[in-house]
């Protein structure tokens, strides 16, 4: 169960099934220009923290662009989408406060609830029955409910239209991580929330990434203007950290840019996810329902899945190889993520070595 670091190179030819570059952006010729531009102008450092010296036209700009993205009044990036979640999640607890955490939720979440000293109650994973029996036994309108829309491990959605309803019932805040949503689902990429007709609900906090579609660096948190400005004052996870870099955020525009108009990008994850679920199926593989681009095959143990991963690398595919303690289950699987840049043989061919070097079940 040790983990080990694979440094790659820049010239490195696999094909790329383990990466969040869901649309294909971050080599995308515009993206790698607009960043190259601002490098120029800027130099390579932000040089302070953002309430010092850090703030660009470019980190505001892009902050615009993000809020008007998402359908919110307001966006804030900070340096990742970790600490985002660790920053949103401490800056919602209020005395009193009862974080109510989906049981499958991101790390990040789990870090940000256990670092606010606020009480912390799982809840099964997307079971709205068991949310709502929960919430029920917390005095009305001191819980925040926590979840994923995609989440990072098996890909499965998470019932938001629902939640958001449990919520409203007992008065709970929803905070939800769009991080694999954004750019592959909801209208011109905008995120699960926004699919789920919740863009505009004054009880919902969307955060999110752009490590991942949109191909750069860098977390957001989309809200209300009183919620962004009541971050700007106490969060020190965005208070105490220099700011990215301007050419990320240049970048970051052009990759939003080419994520609100090219629809082939988002329609292509979806339909190559779908396909590959449909192929693990019928080769007999245990696999997750992608509503995104992430596909999870179950693998019969950790060493299992970790031969399988070495043999899909000895053949040239890049695989995630996820085992406990990563996994929610304390099943191990290969996560699949889907990339719209790689040709259609190559990815017709990795479909086939993943299937091909599949372990038998009782392995
Ligand atoms: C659901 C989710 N939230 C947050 C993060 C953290 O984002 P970042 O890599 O930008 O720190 C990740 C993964 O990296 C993730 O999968």
């Amino acid at each position: 169960l040790e983990r080990g670091l694979q440094p790659r190179s820049a010239d490195d030819t696999m094909v790329d099934l383990a990466g969040n570059d869901y649309l294909g952006l971050s080599r995308e010729p515009a993206v790698v220009e607009a960043a190259t531009a601002a490098l120029v102008r800027y130099g390579l450092g932000a040089t302070g923290s953002r309430l010092v010296r850090g703030s660009t036209v470019e980190h505001a700009t892009l902050e615009r662009e993000l809020a008007d993205l998402m359908g919110r009044r307001a966006a804030l990036v900070y340096s990742s989408g970790y600490l985002a979640n660790l920053g949103v999640v401490r800056a919602l607890a209020r005395p009193g406060s009862v974080f109510v955490l989906d049981a499958h939720a991101h790390a990040s979440l789990v870090d940000g609830c256990r670092s606010s000293g606020a009480r912390t109650v799982p809840v099964a994973h997307n079971d709205v029955d068991a949310l709502a029996a929960v919430l029920a036994d917390l005095p009305s309108g001191l819980a925040v409910v926590v979840t994923e829309s995609v989440f990072s491990v098996d890909g499965d959605a998470a019932p938001l239209a629902r939640l958001h309803q449990v919520c409203r019932d007992h008065k709970a805040l929803l905070l939800v991580d769009d991080a694999h949503a954004l750019g592959v689902v909801g209208p011109f990429g905008g995120g699960a929330v926004a699919a789920a007709g919740l863009a505009e609900a004054d009880d919902v906090i969307v955060t999110a990434t752009l490590s991942k579609s949109l191909g750069c660096a860098g977390g957001m948190v989309a809200g209300s203007d009183v919620f962004i400005r009541h971050l700007v004052q106490t969060s020190r996870t965005f208070i105490y950290d220099t700011a990215l870099p301007p050419a990320v955020m240049c970048g970051a525009q052009a990759a939003l840019m080419l994520m609100k108009n090219d629809t082939w990008r988002r329609d292509l994850v979806r339909q190559r996810a779908a396909a590959l679920a449909e192929a693990l199926q019928a080769a007999g593989l245990g696999v997750t329902s992608p509503a995104a681009g992430i596909v999870s095959v179950f693998a019969p143990s950790a060493i299992a899945a970790l031969e399988w991963s070495r043999a899909c690398q000895r053949a040239g595919i890049a695989v995630g190889c996820f085992r406990p303690p990563t996994t929610p289950d304390h099943r191990s699987r290969l996560r699949l993520t889907i990339n719209a840049a790689i040709p259609a043989a190559d990815f017709e061919r990795a479909v086939k070595v993943i299937i091909g070097t599949a372990p038998s079940p009782d392995e």
